[in-house]
Parts: structure tokens; sequence; C-alpha cells
């Protein structure tokens, strides 16, 4: 599934689905089974997870699947852009995850690594939710200018996967500058799930609605249900 955007993978039995299904669906259990801390127990207890939060007002949906990840025994770290501070603070981030919250490339400097080396080792899975058209922009090019782009740059994603769950009005997700970036990102081997279409913070219904948080935990527990690659440097 490397380098394909997750979204196209359809339904499975660990929750992963088309974003629009029909209620009725034989799906839909699965889906919202992802959202239980017993079914993601399994797959999640003792895994280290980066969550970084960018500008976009879906940042409150991610407080459910970080709760969700920490009930489930996941190590999770937060990290935020200064613009995601704005939607939810770093203390709601912290209370939910039960570690500090990263917002910035010069705190919690407590190891001989730099902290974005530090933090980026040994993680079993890392997601951008919300991922803003800024941030795609960031990722496709190579800019490590805040604490969550600079830390997934020092993540090896032959190892770890790097989903990116993006969330914009559906002007700025067509907008041709985000579509090549999204081209670019797939083709270096991030992976993706939606965006959906429907209502939008901006009072419209359109294309760009971040996943819903089960569907994101569905697709969590899929890939940390797989063997972790070995290539890569150690
Ligand atoms: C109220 C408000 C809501 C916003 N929502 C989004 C959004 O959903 N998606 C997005 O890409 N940008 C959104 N933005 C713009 C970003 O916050 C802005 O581009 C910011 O620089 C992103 O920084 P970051 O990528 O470092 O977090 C919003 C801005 C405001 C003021």
């Amino acid at each position: 599934m490397r380098g394909e955007a997750v979204r196209r993978t359809g339904t499975s039995d660990r929750g992963v689905s088309r974003a629009g299904r029909k209620s009725g669906d034989a799906g839909i259990a699965h889906v919202l089974n992802a959202c239980d801390p017993n079914v993601l127990r399994p797959f999640a207890s003792g895994k280290r997870i980066l969550v970084g939060v960018t500008g976009g007002i879906a940042a409150y949906k991610t407080c459910t699947i970080v709760s969700r990840l920490a009930q489930a025994g996941a190590n999770v770290t937060v990290a935020m852009t200064e613009a995601a501070t704005h939607f939810v603070t770093a203390l709601t981030f912290q209370s939910l995850s039960g570690a500090p919250v990263y917002t910035s490339a010069w705190e919690h400097i407590e190891s001989k690594d730099p902290q974005h080396i530090a933090l980026a080792k040994g993680l079993d899975l890392a997601i951008v939710a919300p991922a803003t058209m800024d941030c795609l922009a960031k990722l496709a090019t190579g800019r490590t200018d805040d604490v969550v782009t600079l830390i997934l740059s020092a993540v090896d994603r032959h190892k770890t996967p790097v989903v990116l769950a993006p969330a914009m009005n559906d002007v700025m997700w067509s907008q041709p500058s985000t579509q090549r970036n999204v081209k670019q990102l797939v083709e270096d081997g991030f992976y993706l799930i939606g965006p959906g279409e429907g209502w939008q913070a901006c009072r419209t219904v359109g294309t760009g609605r971040m996943s819903e948080p089960e569907e994101i935990l569905g697709a969590i527990g899929q890939f940390l249900d797989r063997p972790k690659a070995k290539s890569g440097k150690k």
C-alpha cells in the first residue's frame, strides 16, 4: 500500500473505509469498533505514536483520536504548530495523552540528541491530523520550520508509516498547488487518509473535510497490525 492514498484502499476488517459510506453498510460496525479502545488495544498497546496537529478547525477531532489511542495503551506524543494552539490548547492534548506536548523545537531538550531526532527515533507510526494546506506544502518541499515538520523530517518512512489527514476548505483542497503537493507526497511515500466530503467549517459542503476519528483510528489500527519494515538505516 506504500505510496497509495489510504482512502483508496476501501473497507477492511480493521475499520478503514471509504468516506461517504451509507449508513447500513456492513462496514459501519467495524468503523465504530475502531473507536473502542478494547478493539484498538491489541494493535496499539505499547506502540509509540506521534500525533502532529497543525492549524485547522478539525483539530478538535484530533482530541478524540489522542484520547482513544491513550486509552488503548499507546504511548502518544503530540506535537503542535503555533497555529494549532489557536484551536486546541497544548494542555488539552497533554491531559488526554498523559505526556508532554511539543509546541516548539526549542523546548524539552532532555536527551543527548536534538529533540526532533530523539522524538523521531523508534516511532511505530506518525500521523498529522489535521494536515493543513500549509503543512502539505512544507512536507512536499522539505521545509522544516515548525516542530511538526521538523520531527517528521527525521522519520525514516521506510520503517515508520507517516499518515496525513488533510483538512481544509474545498477551494483550498482543489488548488493546483495543493493537488501538486498531494501527488508529490504520495510519490514520496507518505500515506493520505481523506479528505472526505461534507459540511465544512466555512459553512459550505465540499471536499476537504478531515476524515472522522473512527476512520482514522481504523487506519492506524491497520498500519500497526502490519509487520514493521526492516529496510532503511537502524
Ligand atoms: C479560523 C481559521 C481556520 C482555519 N482552518 C484551516 C483549515 O481547516 N485548513 C487549512 O489548511 N488552513 C486553515 N487555516 C489557515 C491556517 O491556520 C494557516 O495557513 C496557518 O498558517 C497554518 O499553519 P500550520 O500549517 O503551521 O499549522 C485556518 C485559519 C483560520 C484563521
